[in-house]
Order: structure tokens, then C-alpha cells, then sequence
């Protein structure tokens, strides 16, 4: 062999050692300078570690994202148990994600303040407005718990919307819990779009509105006083007239003392059926969905038209007083129709798995308005698939600049509704194929009435806040044309 051929080879030799030797060092360097990377460690771990579900660019169109939902999973109503339901959900997804197998393809970003459809600030109120209610202790000044408390079970559950809220507003400190990035929490509140008032109002209405022992005034009146004391003394309150404070309170009874005080608020509310329209109305308030009792039905599973023996169902109590006449006329209407199931009772304890089972073997599930326009059944029937029957002329609607419920629920008018043979001939009138694109429907807008922790794209928890931004300039809109003729500010 000759000189010349041996040292190119050589040569080459070398170049591939030292380029594979390049290529190692760089790779362990990607590696370890993961926190200046695009992509954070906090988020390999969450994937590899909890298998939490991949994350979605919300910049990007949102497409529908048919997932097992986190609380369908759960369905003893009554032991509800959120620390578990996390870890359950874990699991559940871990197994998933495997399958899913595309977690690199997907962009993970860490939400952007600046890029939020909606920038909130969160007091730090005492927890004897929020987790106190739940029995939970902190140390001295702690005012968030580490490990969240669950949320009281049974009916307390249907108006548990501040408790997601919260949680959500608290998960988005937190770098690796993966949620939608439409509201970040800021801690300046000049930067805030919205200021959240962290008082579970709802629990504090069924669990303290009672008098107990010597008390003079109930647990809910001193706290709904003192938040207001509090409100009226903070200069966030006083930049705005509170007309960027966003309040929960879902269940109709609950705020009673302070909502007229707070009027200029926005409320997150189940509907306006015992509010004055000055106080509370369409224009700066959001309707938030209940939290549905019965359990989801997954879409593989759900009955089709042929599966579902009965055509009409309805559970609860016949007889109710205000607007609830209605509801014993029809009673009197369709008693005696063969594959109509006519359930009295409340949905408590056991009831919640015979309303699961009755909806999810009806085709239509009525919806008559009670002692308030709206109720926990509507989304009892959304979550089992049963075409909603809505005979409430004065119910409002969560979400419904972006949700045409007409797609999916069948509207009758109550004086219609109680006109003899009316309703079976309408509802009998619709045939298979009609139904099962309201069906259709149902399976694809469900998610949208999951409330869950952590939050997922286009649940409950990220409408509401989309709602919320919705809001926002109108309300901005309003606070500017009041200020047109307001001299206070010229003089110094
Ligand atoms: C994910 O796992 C890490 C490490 O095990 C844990 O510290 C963190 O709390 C988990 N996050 C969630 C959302 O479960
Ligand atoms: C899937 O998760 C379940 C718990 O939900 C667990 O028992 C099972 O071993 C997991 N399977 C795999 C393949 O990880
Ligand atoms: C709690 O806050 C008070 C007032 O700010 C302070 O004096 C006290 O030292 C704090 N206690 C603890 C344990 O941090
Ligand atoms: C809060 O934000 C405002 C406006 O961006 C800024 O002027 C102010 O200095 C900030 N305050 C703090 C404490 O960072």
C-alpha cells in the first residue's frame, strides 16, 4: 500500500471520531441546558413522570379534543375526592400518553402573560373566605394550601364553580401543571384585565347560612360584610368603581346580603332568575353551567336511537313553587304515556345513579323551569346525552354567543308546552336521523360542561374565562363613556 491512500483514511478516521465525539457533547448539552431551552425540564418531567395529557398551543385554532374526561371517571358523586381524582386521572392518562406517542410534535410553550386572552389578579384574600370553608388549615399567613382540600360532595358539588376557578388561577404559578393558557394570574394588579375575588360564595351559602349556637348573625352575613368592607377599601375597587371585579356566585341564594353593595361587578352566575336587572344581567354577567351530578357518558358507549326505550324522562320534584306550575300540569299530561319515565325526587344519594341510568336510556331528557329558570338537569342531560327539552322561557344560557344550543336541544315555549298532545306529537315528530344529529352534537360539545383540575382546553373552566374576555371591553366600553363629563379628575 502506498503512503498516499493510507493517510486519507486516516483522516477520515479521525473527522468521524471527533464528530460523533461533537455530536455526544452536544446533545448532553441540549440536555442539561433545558432551562434555557424553549422547553422547559419541568415539562419533560410532567409528561414522563404524571403522563399529564400533551399540550396544546391555544394560539393555534382549537380544535374539539374528544378526551376521557378527568371527572367522568369519578362517579360516586358523594365521596368526591379531587386529590384523588388527580391522581386518578394521572394514571388514566399515563396510559394514554403512551399511546398518543406525539408529545414532540406539539408545541409546549409556558404561558405568556402578554399572549393571554385574559391577564387576572387574584386577591390574597384570608382563607376563612375560600379553603376555610373546606375545613382547610394553613400555618400562620399561609393563605394558599399546598395539597388541595376536596370540595364537599353531593348537591354542594352543582355550584363548585369558584373552586375551579380558583384552582385554576392558582395551577398557572405553577410550571408544571399543563392547562390553556387563556387566563394567566399576575401579581401586579395594574396589569390586570380582571381582579378575582376568591370567596367560594356558594359553600358559604349551604354551609353557613345557618344560625348556630349564640350567634346573632350567620357565618355567610360576616363574611359577605367584611368582603365588602375589604372591597370598598382597596384602591383596585376604587380605580375602576369594582366594574373589573369578577365575583362567583352560582348558587341563586348565595351573595344575598352583598350583591346589591357589589352591583357593579361582574358576576359568575347560574341565572338572573332572583336578581333585578340593574344588578345583575347579560351585558357584564356570565352564566356559568352547572356541575353536572350524573357521571359522563363516555361517546363509545353512549345509547344510540334505537338503544334509548323510553322517549321522555324527567326527575325531580313534581310540585314547586313560583315558576314551577308548570311542571305539575305536564306532569298531569304525560303520566299515564307509555314510554314516558315521570321520576319524582331529588336527585340526592342514590337518586344520582337512577337519573344516570333513566337519562341515558331516554332519547329526550325535560327541562322545565323550577323554583329558578335554570337547574342542574340540563347538564345532567348533556353529559348523558339525552336531548335536552327546554321548557323555561326565561333561562339564559352559559356560553350561548358561541354555542347554538338549537343544534342540540329541542325549545318549547311553556304555554305550548302544557297545550294537550303538544309535546308528544313534537317530540314523536322527530325521527331518527333528526335526533341522532342532535346526538352527534351532544357528544361533540360536552367537554364544554366538564369542569376539572387541572383545566383543559375548551372545559368549563377555559369557556368561562374566554367568556370572561368576551366581556371585557364592553365593560371597558361603559367605564369610558361614564367618564366623559367627570371633571373630579381636573381639579388638582
Ligand atoms: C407531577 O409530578 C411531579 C413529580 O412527581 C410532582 O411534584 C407534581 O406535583 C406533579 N404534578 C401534577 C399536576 O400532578
Ligand atoms: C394503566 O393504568 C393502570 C391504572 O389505571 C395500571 O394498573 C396499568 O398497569 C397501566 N398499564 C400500563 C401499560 O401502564
Ligand atoms: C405574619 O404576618 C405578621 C404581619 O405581617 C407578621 O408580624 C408575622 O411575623 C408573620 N408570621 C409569620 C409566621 O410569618
Ligand atoms: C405594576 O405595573 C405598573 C404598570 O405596568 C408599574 O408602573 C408598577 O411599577 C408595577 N408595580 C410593581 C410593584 O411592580
Amino acid at each position: 500500500m502506498s503512503e498516499k491512500s493510507r493517510i486519507p483514511s486516516k483522516f477520515i478516521f479521525y473527522l468521524i471520531t471527533v464528530s460523533v465525539f461533537l455530536l455526544i457533547l452536544s446533545s448532553l448539552f441540549l440536555l442539561q441546558s433545558s432551562n434555557t431551552s424553549f422547553i422547559p425540564r419541568s415539562v419533560f418531567d410532567l409528561i414522563l413522570v404524571n403522563g399529564t395529557s400533551v399540550y396544546f398551543d391555544p394560539h393555534v385554532k382549537k380544535e374539539p379534543i374528544k378526551r376521557p374526561f378527568a371527572s367522568s371517571e369519578v362517579s360516586q358523586v358523594d365521596a368526591v375526592k379531587p386529590s384523588k381524582r388527580i391522581s386518578e386521572s394521572a394514571c388514566q392518562v399515563s396510559n394514554s400518553s403512551k399511546k398518543l406517542g406525539s408529545v414532540g410534535r406539539k408545541k409546549m410553550i409556558v404561558c405568556d402573560s402578554n399572549q393571554a386572552l385574559l391577564r387576572v389578579f387574584m386577591y390574597e384574600l384570608p382563607p376563612e373566605f375560600h379553603f376555610g370553608l373546606l375545613g382547610w388549615k394553613g400555618m400562620e399567613n399561609q393563605t394558599w394550601p399546598r395539597r388541595i382540600p376536596p370540595y364537599p360532595g353531593g348537591l354542594n358539588l352543582q355550584h363548585s364553580i369558584e373552586y375551579w376557578l380558583t384552582l385554576d388561577l392558582l395551577s398557572s404559578d405553577i410550571p408544571n401543571v399543563v392547562r390553556p393558557c387563556s387566563v394567566v394570574r399576575v401579581h401586579n394588579s395594574s396589569q390586570a384585565d380582571v381582579i378575582f375575588v376568591p370567596f367560594f360564595s356558594s359553600l358559604s351559602y349551604n354551609r353557613h347560612s345557618m344560625l348556630h349556637g349564640k350567634e346573632k348573625v350567620s357565618v355567610n352575613k360576616k363574611l359577605q360584610d367584611k368582603l365588602v368592607q375589604f372591597l370598598m377599601g382597596q384602591d383596585e375597587w376604587k380605580r375602576k368603581g369594582g366594574n373589573d371585579h369578577l365575583i362567583v356566585a352560582h348558587h341563586p341564594n348565595s351573595m344575598l346580603n352583598a350583591r346589591r353593595k357589589l352591583g357593579s361587578a361582574m358576576f359568575v352566575l347560574a341565572d338572573f332568575g332572583r336578581y333585578p336587572a340593574e344588578i345583575a344581567n347579560l351585558e357584564k354577567d356570565i352564566i356559568a353551567p352547572y356541575r353536572h351530578l350524573v357521571r359522563t357518558v363516555p361517546s363509545s358507549k353512549s345509547a344510540t336511537f334505537k338503544e334509548r326505550p323510553v322517549l321522555v324522562y324527567f326527575r325531580g320534584t313534581i310540585y314547586r313553587k313560583d315558576g314551577g306550575v308548570i311542571r305539575q300540569e305536564l306532569y298531569y299530561l304525560l303520566k299515564d304515556e307509555k314510554d314516558v319515565d315521570f321520576n319524582f325526587g331529588s336527585i340526592q344519594g342514590n337518586g344520582v345513579n337512577k337519573a344516570s341510568q333513566g337519562m341515558a336510556s331516554s332519547k329526550f331528557c325535560l327541562n322545565t323551569a323550577g323554583d329558578t329558570p335554570s337547574s342542574n338537569r340540563l347538564f345532567d342531560a348533556i353529559a348523558s346525552h339525552c336531548v335536552p327539552v327546554i321548557i323555561s322561557d326565561e333561562i339564559e344560557l352559559p356560553f350561548e354567543d358561541v354555542l347554538d344550543y338549537s343544534q342540540f336541544c329541542i325549545f318549547v315555549r311553556g304555554a305550548d308546552a302544557v297545550k294537550r298532545g303538544y309535546l308528544l306529537k313534537l317530540l314523536r315528530g322527530i325521527n331518527e336521523d333528526k335526533w341522532t344529529k342532535m346526538w352527534e352534537r351532544l357528544k361533540e360539545i360536552v367537554h364544554h360542561f366538564e369542569y376539572q383540575y387541572p383545566s383543559q382546553p375548551g372545559d368549563a373552566v377555559d369557556m368561562i374565562w374566554q367568556a370572561v374576555s368576551r366581556k371585557v371591553s364592553s365593560v371597558q366600553f361603559r367605564f369610558h363613556r361614564k367618564k366623559r363629563y367627570d371633571r373630579s379628575r381636573l381639579v388638582v
